[in-house]
């Protein structure tokens, strides 16, 4: 499996191509099946539908990735917070604000909830074929933690660090639960199937310099070390959005088999930077793609000549929109696959 082999050993070579939140609105077949489950929520814990979910993509692109149809906010579902995600709206959870309202969190219930799930990842590894990945995830403590506490999506992420100001005791035990959590949920994916996971820090960038070692670098290292103790060959990519001034760091500190680049990164200091230290994946702006035409064909260009020579695999700088039109997409595979052969 090349995406696999890449990611342990590093040998550049053809450019593997998975976009984040491949699954999702923009497909028709994707918004057939959401239909079919109700709830978003339910799509997510109903393996049938998110099976077929997971594989939409894949079946019609022909990436080298599949990603497990889920979300990062499934982790508070199962400790037993109020979770809904809302038409038009996005999550909604009942906050917990403060050192009681850690209580009502259950860490006995996670991996026994998590059961659909994990039933999703062996079904789509066993209809696969073997040269396609299969990627399981999670959301890094950090940014579960900003919805946990705000209740929804914050442009700032003030609530959660509000409280690690406050009280950065009773935060940390938040970010304990959450790293102990998704470690299990982490490890329990690969013993299902996943081939690699990745650990989405959305919201990584909100974080003031002075707090990103604390809350961003020390639970992804820990989490990682985890998952490393029970999966040693099983390589870990993570995408801290935002975080520019951190990547290094967190390719020193965490050494991540891959590391993800957010549209704002330069792909020169990535190739200098960062593609000694581990696998670059990123960065077109989600924007290009939904443009097209030669916004797209540029965009694929430059990061193609500063990255394709080394460790790479193309993706996003964030996930895919909505409103991108499916024919972008599959030139966007055919792009990079032309490029990526000379
Ligand atoms: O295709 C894939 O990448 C796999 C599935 C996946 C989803 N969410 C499905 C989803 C993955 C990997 C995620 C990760 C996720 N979820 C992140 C981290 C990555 C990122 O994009 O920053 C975050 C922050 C979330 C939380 C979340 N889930 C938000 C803010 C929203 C609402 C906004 C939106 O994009 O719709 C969701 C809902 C969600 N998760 C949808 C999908 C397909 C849309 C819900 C629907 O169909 O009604």
């Amino acid at each position: 499996m090349r995406f696999i082999e890449l990611l342990r050993d590093r040998k550049p070579g053809p450019v593997p191509i998975w976009l984040m939140r491949q699954a999702g609105r923009y497909l028709p077949e994707y918004r057939a099946v959401r239909a079919r489950a109700g709830s978003f929520l339910d799509l997510c814990y109903t393996p049938e539908l998110a099976v077929e979910a997971t594989l939409q993509p894949v079946r019609r692109f022909g990436f080298d990735a599949a990603i497990l149809f889920s979300d990062i906010l499934v982790i508070p579902d199962v400790l037993g917070q109020w979770v809904d995600f809302v038409e038009g709206e996005g999550p909604r959870l009942e906050p917990i604000t403060d050192a009681p309202g850690l209580a009502q969190l259950d860490r006995e219930r996670v991996l026994r909830h998590l059961e659909p799930v994990l039933e999703v990842v062996s079904r789509v590894r066993t209809a696969l074929d073997n040269e396609t990945a299969l990627i399981g995830f999670c959301g890094a403590p950090w940014t579960v933690a900003t919805y946990m506490v705000a209740g929804h999506g914050t442009p700032d992420q003030a609530p959660a660090r509000l409280w690690a100001y406050r009280d950065p005791k009773s935060f940390n035990r938040l970010i304990d639960i959450l790293v102990d959590s998704s470690a299990r949920y982490l490890n329990a994916q690969i013993e299902a199937g996943a081939d690699a996971v990745q650990i989405f820090d959305t919201w990584a960038g909100g974080l003031p310099a002075t707090e990103f070692d604390r809350w961003c670098i020390a639970p992804i290292r820990r989490l990682v070390e985890a998952v490393r103790i029970e999966h040693p060959g099983v390589p870990v990519i993570v995408f801290a959005r935002g975080a520019c001034h951190g990547y290094a760091r967190i390719a020193d500190e965490v050494a991540p088999e891959g590391i993800g680049i957010d549209t704002g990164f330069s792909v020169e200091r990535a190739r200098d930077e960062l593609q000694p230290k581990a696998v670059v994946q990123g960065n077109l702006d989600p924007l290009a793609l939904v443009a097209g035409g030669d916004a797209l064909k540029a965009g694929v260009e430059r990061i193609m000549e500063a990255l394709a020579d080394g460790p790479f695999i193309f993706n996003l700088g964030h996930g895919i929109v909505p409103e991108t039109p499916v024919e972008h997409v599959a030139e966007l595979v055919e792009l990079v696959r032309r490029h990526a052969g000379g």
